[in-house]
């Protein structure tokens, strides 16, 4: 039997993106599906589209409408949740924002706002389905971070630091986790074409769009398929696209002298190019 046969994921930010194609590629090897976001039209459409790949009529998708940045909500959502569809076999926590720009332009309440959902989200989530795999016996929580959590970026400073924090959130979840069976995944993706990147061009530096072209860019069904692999695996560490492991390989053998030095000299040229325009 397929291995996500009749199980059940939980997904945040899974109306768009990553977290919707990883949705599709679970429904499309059986797994029952329930989508968390805020936004209810995406989420309605992004249920047909699941939908739509599905093999069996005994499978299904749901959605609900949460924010994962309000403790009490997903609380309430979750045990809802639960209560209707049962504990899920995988909780996903793709919900996220992304902004770039320069340090001084980002106000207070920019910074809180992405803590709050990128960082507090996954505490979120995390907090309120935990008793329920406990319960359970055990279960499998992946943690979408990014590049920008493993490897410094110019531009990046308020993003990388909520990636960069789930990063150390997952490693000591993996460790204590493993006691009630549950496993940790953490997934690192370089740039990926959803969305995401729209809101994130608004503001950011010609220097960070420079330095960022050197981890590539991958489709949503790349970063999918890595992560759906991932946690067939039960990997900890998940970096998908080849120019993304290589560059990470680099920075951990080199300690971030090979990607410091080029970085450095990208932004330069990039800073000296914008000057001319
Ligand atoms: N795209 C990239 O280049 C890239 C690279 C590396 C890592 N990532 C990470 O991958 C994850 C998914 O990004 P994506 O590219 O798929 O972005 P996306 O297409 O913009 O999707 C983001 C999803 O998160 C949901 N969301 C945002 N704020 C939320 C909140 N407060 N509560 C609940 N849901 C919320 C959105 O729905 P609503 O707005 O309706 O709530 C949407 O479903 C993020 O954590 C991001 O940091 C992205």
């Amino acid at each position: 039997m397929a291995y996500f046969s009749n199980k059940l994921a939980f997904i945040t930010g899974g109306s768009s993106g990553i977290g919707l194609a990883t949705a599709s590629l679970l429904a499309s090897q059986g797994c029952n599906l329930v989508l968390f976001a805020r936004g209810e039209k995406m989420l309605a459409e992004a249920c047909k589209a699941v939908q739509a790949r599905m093999d069996k009529t005994s499978q299904s998708v749901n959605a609900v409408s949460m924010d994962v940045a309000d403790n009490n909500d997903v609380q309430q959502k979750i045990k809802t949740a639960v209560e209707r569809f049962g504990t899920p076999d995988i909780l996903i926590n793709s919900a996220g924002v992304g902004s770039g720009n320069y340090f001084e332009n980002i106000s207070y309440e920019q910074f809180d706002r992405s803590m709050k959902i990128n960082v507090y989200g996954t505490r979120n989530t995390i907090s309120a389905i935990l008793p329920y795999m406990k319960q359970k016996g055990g279960g499998h929580v992946v943690n979408i971070s990014s590049m920008a959590g493993l490897i410094g970026m110019f531009g990046y400073s308020l993003y990388c630091t909520t990636k960069y924090a789930l990063v150390g959130f997952s490693e000591c979840l993996r460790s204590e986790l493993k006691r009630f069976n549950i496993k940790v995944t953490l997934v690192c993706p370089p740039e990926v074409k959803t969305p995401f990147l729209e809101e994130e061009a608004k503001t950011l530096p010609p220097e960070g769009r420079a330095v960022k072209n050197l981890a590539g860019l991958l489709k949503p069904e790349q970063a999918a398929r890595a992560i759906v692999r991932g946690i067939k695996r039960k990997k900890f560490l998940v970096v998908p696209g080849l120019a993304a492991k290589f560059l990470f390989f680099q920075h951990r053998v080199s300690n971030g002298f090979f990607t410091r030095m080029p970085s450095d000299l990208i932004v330069r040229f990039a800073a000296w190019r914008s000057k001319k325009r």
